[in-house]
């Protein structure tokens, strides 16, 4: 059924999966289709929302009614995340983008090479350092201000539900955020696949509402009406 109940809102959602680059051809890059975060986003629209999607490196047509902000890099989605919060109407954001917790130390300005030598079997050794966690860094920056309502996803690879249900409280925990979205991953599990599975778990509930295996759309359908219903 129709139903505007997101009718006013400002939403924020991010999608897809950073890329980190190490030269000017190489990337440090994960599995993420974009798939549930546009259809978060598209959800958004439908119900009624303002919606800025914060896009990394998806190939996928902009949803109706979404306003799409193109990054790249984990801390490009970082300062085109919090440029839309500062402008100061954003109710909800929705971290759903799979952003690298790590990036290489340097870039490399040209092509990194092999060496040649006789028996030469020398690799590089590549240097990380973290990035931010942009959604803990959100919920510290909103501080007691209650808004934007913020919303988490998080990919586990646990090997059974009890175990992805355990590593998601303990997060929800850490993270702060008010709802967050567990869904088991693997190499053919929710990655670029049009089903999964996922737990919602919130913050003053010890129950976890589990939707699935279902569309990425029906997933989106059910993310709004928990957050549409906190709302209020
Ligand atoms: O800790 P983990 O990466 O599993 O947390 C996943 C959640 O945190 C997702 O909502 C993701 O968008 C967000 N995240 C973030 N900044 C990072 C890493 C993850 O905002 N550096």
């Amino acid at each position: 059924p129709a139903t505007d109940d997101l009718a006013g809102r400002h939403v924020v959602v991010s999608a897809g999966g950073t890329r980190e680059p190490l030269d000017p051809v190489r990337f440090l890059g994960n599995r993420s289709s974009g798939k549930q975060g546009y259809a978060v986003a598209a959800e958004a629209a439908r119900r009624g929302a303002r919606v800025t999607l914060v896009s990394a490196n998806v190939a996928l047509p902009t949803p109706p009614g979404c306003e799409a902000v193109q990054v790249g890099t984990a801390l490009e989605l970082q300062e085109a995340v919090e440029a839309a919060v500062d402008a100061g109407d954003v109710d909800v954001v929705v971290m759903v983008a799979a952003v690298a917790d790590f990036r290489p130390a340097h870039y490399a300005q040209s092509k990194i090479k092999k060496t040649h030598g006789e028996g030469d079997e020398s690799a590089p050794v590549i240097e990380l350092v973290r990035n931010p966690d942009i959604l803990a860094g959100l919920v510290q920056d909103r501080a007691g201000a209650g808004r934007p309502f913020i919303v988490g996803f998080a990919a586990e690879t646990g090997d059974g539900t009890g175990d992805v249900l355990e590593l998601a409280r303990d997060k929800l925990q850490r993270k702060g955020c008010d709802l967050l979205v567990a869904n088991e991953v693997g190499v053919d599990k929710a990655f670029g696949q049009d089903t999964s599975t996922v737990h919602l778990l919130r913050p003053d509930s010890q129950e976890a509402v589990t939707v699935g295996p279902a569309t990425k759309d029906v997933i989106a359908t059910a993310i709004w009406d928990v957050v549409a219903a906190e709302l209020g």
